[in-house]
């Protein structure tokens, strides 16, 4: 019998700490040993020149998910990590959409069944919770923050899913029983059911006016109102896709202040700008998402928040739509106003490379960093234990990335369900040339490897102890 099954040699081992060559060994799916000319293994991979790194967690990718009247969500799970295991990653975290009064649970059996025996890569579900009954607050939730599912998303903006303030510090407060982390979507509904109405009835109804129709002030008012909700019930709370510095300036302040606000945002608020809205057609409409693309200031805020730790967090909000008109997948309505135009752009693939070479190729943050923004800091975060850091005891989720290889992004060599990239031309230095989960190859040189998806469903540690057992103790 060999010690391993596999040997990654003479590569480049980063995590969110540390740089050094060493040779990789991996036994029954798991790093076994990290050290100095490891031989004695199955298979020899040779990664002179490579870095190897943690496979990516994304905490933010939505799939499948209803998205409206007559709106298909461009990717299955098949492709979605597809798609995201040739972007580098390892492991998704999507929703679990509730529609209105329905059991959770009911909601989450349909995703595992479209997800099981589907997935590439590792997955687990954040609960985005429509509809807080009593039964969901008072039985459903808390039994599932047991089972596993220890992460929540609640909206303040959206038909069918803003809830009240009431209705968030409801959530909260189970959260904090339970352990559980609850994410945030941050921007007024009000204002913006306000704007949306005034711009419409000025004609102003064109991809663009979405934009215009969430100012930057839309999203700092509510990120304000969201920690101000976390801290009266004293909860921990990610505070998900920051477009910009006010919003960004919130979550610093509140963390300065002792506060556990988690800041995160995604490529679209580093490369975009709302200028790309301006398309008319349906071409402005491929960069319509929510928080918008702002302007140059705001994507250097972003950088600065990923720079100084304000955003632990970096995710793609992968959310595909067609605008083809393949399978009748394009959005009705679209094109008379913005209003119809399905919130969300693709990005599972691309989000690694982009911080790669715009954050680590051009020197603005580290590779350490890089690690730590993309793959430790989401396993950390949601409850991932054996996850997220090259290290002895963990899950073999690697990718193996050529620092220097250099590519041109384009739909024509993506994997995803989208009928576009936002990011067509953007030239990239640095790519993932390979990713492992738990010691098997699921993309190699370009290719997807074997016929067969190994890609499990991975129950999560509450992030935290939970307040509810000791307050009933003492
Ligand atoms: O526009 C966006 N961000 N679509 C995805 C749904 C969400 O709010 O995260
Ligand atoms: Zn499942
Ligand atoms: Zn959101
Ligand atoms: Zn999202």
């Amino acid at each position: 019998m060999t010690a391993f099954d596999t040997v990654i040699r003479h590569g480049t081992i980063a995590t969110a700490s540390e740089t050094y060559k060493a040779d990789v060994g991996i036994w029954n799916g798991r790093i076994v040993a990290i050290g100095e000319a490891l031989t004695d293994a199955n298979e020899t991979v040779d990664a002179t020149g490579l870095l190897v790194l943690p496979g990516g967690i994304d905490s933010h990718v939505h799939i499948a998910q209803p998205s409206g009247p007559g709106i298909v969500m461009a990717d299955d799970f098949e492709s979605a990590t597809r798609a995201a295991a040739f972007g580098g990653n390892t492991f998704v975290m999507p929703y679990c959409l509730q529609a209105k009064g329905q059991p959770i649970r009911e909601a989450l059996k349909n995703y595992h069944t479209l997800a099981d025996q589907n997935c590439h890569i590792d997955h687990s579900f954040h609960l985005i919770i429509a509809d807080p009954s009593e039964a969901v607050l008072g039985q459903e939730l808390p039994a599932l923050i047991a089972d596993g599912y220890t992460s929540l998303k609640v909206f303040m903006t959206y038909e069918d899913l803003a809830l009240s303030d009431l209705q968030i510090l409801q959530v909260l407060a189970v959260a904090r029983e339970s352990g559980a982390l609850v994410q945030v979507h941050a921007e007024n509904y009000d204002a913006i059911r306000f704007l949306v109405d005034k711009l419409e009835h000025d004609g102003n109804v064109g991809p663009y006016f979405h934009a215009k129709s969430r100012p930057i002030v839309v999203e700092r008012e509510a990120t304000h109102r969201a920690i101000s909700l976390a801290e009266l019930v004293d909860v921990s709370m990610v505070v998900v896709h920051v477009s910009n510095r006010e919003s960004m300036e919130e979550i610093r302040r509140a963390q300065q202040r002792g506060l556990t606000i988690h800041g995160e945002t995604c490529p679209q608020y580093l490369v975009l700008t709302e200028e790309d809205l301006k398309d008319l057609g349906m071409e402005g409409a491929k960069y319509v998402c929510s928080p918008p693309p702002r302007d140059l200031a705001s994507q250097q805020a972003c950088w600065e928040g990923l720079q100084q730790g304000v955003f632990s967090l970096f995710s793609s909000d992968h959310c595909p739509f067609r605008y083809d008109d393949v399978q009748g997948k394009q959005p009705p309505n679209a094109r008379t106003s913005f209003r119809w135009i399905p919130n969300g752009i693709p990005g599972v693939e691309t989000r690694l490379p982009i911080l790669f070479s715009e954050g680590v190729s051009k020197g603005r943050i580290t590779l350490n960093q890089f690690v730590a923004l993309t793959s430790t800091n989401h396993a950390k975060t949601y409850g991932l234990t054996r996850k997220g850091s090259i290290a002895i005891g963990n899950d073999a989720d690697i990718a193996l990335w050529d620092p220097k290889r250099q590519a041109t992004l384009t739909q024509a060599n993506l994997h995803h369900g989208a009928d576009y990239t936002p990011y067509e031309g953007l030239e990239i230095t640095g790519w993932p040339v390979a990713t492992m989960l738990r010691g098997k190859f699921v993309t190699r040189d370009g290719k997807l490897v074997g016929g067969k998806v190994e890609g499990r469903y991975v129950s999560r540690a509450a992030p935290f102890p939970g307040k509810g057992a000791t307050s009933t103790a003492a």
